[in-house]
């Protein structure tokens, strides 16, 4: 019998989307693959005005997402025998929307099911992962792999070309800087992952899928970026809730304190990064072992509560 796969992601400019195709684009005769996609009642701005860009993050961060729509009744009703999950990190979270799925009644699709993750993002998804992890693991699915296309991209590349794509909502390359995002030519490659998805799930044998996923580049990580996801999450969420003081979404009385928290981020990344890079480098000599223990936790799928 044909595998019953359901694509399930939330997409704001269109790029998961075109991961997700790549992906399934090899296995769309030998299995019936349904998507639904996760929409948010009121849709996010893009482009983006930097005060509503900076004004997402203190509910992304804690986990108080804007409503999404429900989904087509078809879709809750069928029974598949995978779901590829498709996301995105907002400020290290999941994106608002995902995280709205994820609370919602309509994550009941995935009781019982194995899950595959699919994340298309600049380069910052541990922690975002880790959340997403923890609510499958709460609603009883199995997470049986996770695939990370990013911008491989110089960090402060990626930053600028993610920053004028987001704002002026251009993609493309202009002047010294390349085009936003993940790379094409990574995107049309993730096809291969979908034939793997396919071999295990024809084979029985989720348990390794992971493990094949790996072999073919699904992840690819460095020991520095865990460090950074642990100083940068706990700065975000000291912002979080300062700024919730004030207000909920939108409410210009936390104008002034959003548009402070933007301030100092960019200035942190742009100014004092050639610093903390510094000290990074020195702390990654220091705790290597450590660190390497963490980057190969982060490449499997299994849960533990809180290791970042
Ligand atoms: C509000 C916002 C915050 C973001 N934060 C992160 C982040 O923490 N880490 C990261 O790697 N990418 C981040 N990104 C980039 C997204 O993960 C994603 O790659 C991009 O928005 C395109 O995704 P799409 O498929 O929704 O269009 C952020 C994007 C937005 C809009």
């Amino acid at each position: 019998m044909r595998p019953r796969i359901l694509v399930v992601y939330y997409s704001q400019t269109g790029q998961l989307r075109q991961i997700l195709d790549s992906v399934v684009t090899d296995i769309k005769e030998k299995a019936d693959i349904d998507y639904a996609v996760i929409e948010p009642v009121t849709p996010f701005p893009f482009p983006w005005t930097a005060l509503q860009f900076f004004d997402a993050m203190p509910e992304t961060v804690a986990h108080l997402p804007a409503a999404v729509k429900p989904l087509p009744q078809a879709v809750v009703n069928k029974d598949y025998d995978l779901v590829i999950f498709g996301y995105q990190p907002w400020f290290l979270n999941p994106s608002q929307p995902t995280t709205a799925f994820l609370q919602s009644e309509l994550a009941k699709i995935f009781k019982g099911k194995p899950v595959v993750t699919v994340v298309g993002c600049r380069n910052m998804w541990l922690h975002a992962q880790e959340k997403v992890k923890g609510y499958l693991d709460g609603l009883g699915a199995h997470l049986a792999g996770n695939i990370v296309l990013t911008d491989t991209n110089p960090n402060l590349v990626s930053l600028l070309t993610v920053i004028r794509w987001s704002f002026k909502g251009q993609k493309s390359a202009s002047g010294l800087l390349p085009a936003a995002g993940v790379q094409d030519e990574d995107i049309a490659a993730a096809s291969r992952f979908g034939k793997t998805i396919y071999q295990h799930l024809a084979d029985d044998n989720l348990l390794d899928l992971q493990r094949s996923l790996l072999a073919q580049g699904a992840i690819s990580l460095k020991p520095g970026l865990v460090m950074l996801e642990q100083s940068g999450i706990k700065r975000f969420r000291f912002w979080s809730g300062f700024i919730r003081e004030k207000g909920g979404p939108g409410d210009s009385a936390r104008a002034s304190r959003v548009m402070m928290f933007k301030n100092l981020l960019l200035v942190g990344i742009f100014i004092l990064s050639p610093i903390t890079n510094t000290v990074a480098l020195i702390k990654l000599a220091i705790k290597r072992n450590s660190l390497l223990k963490d980057v190969e936790y982060f490449r499997q799928v299994a849960y533990q509560e809180g290791r970042i």
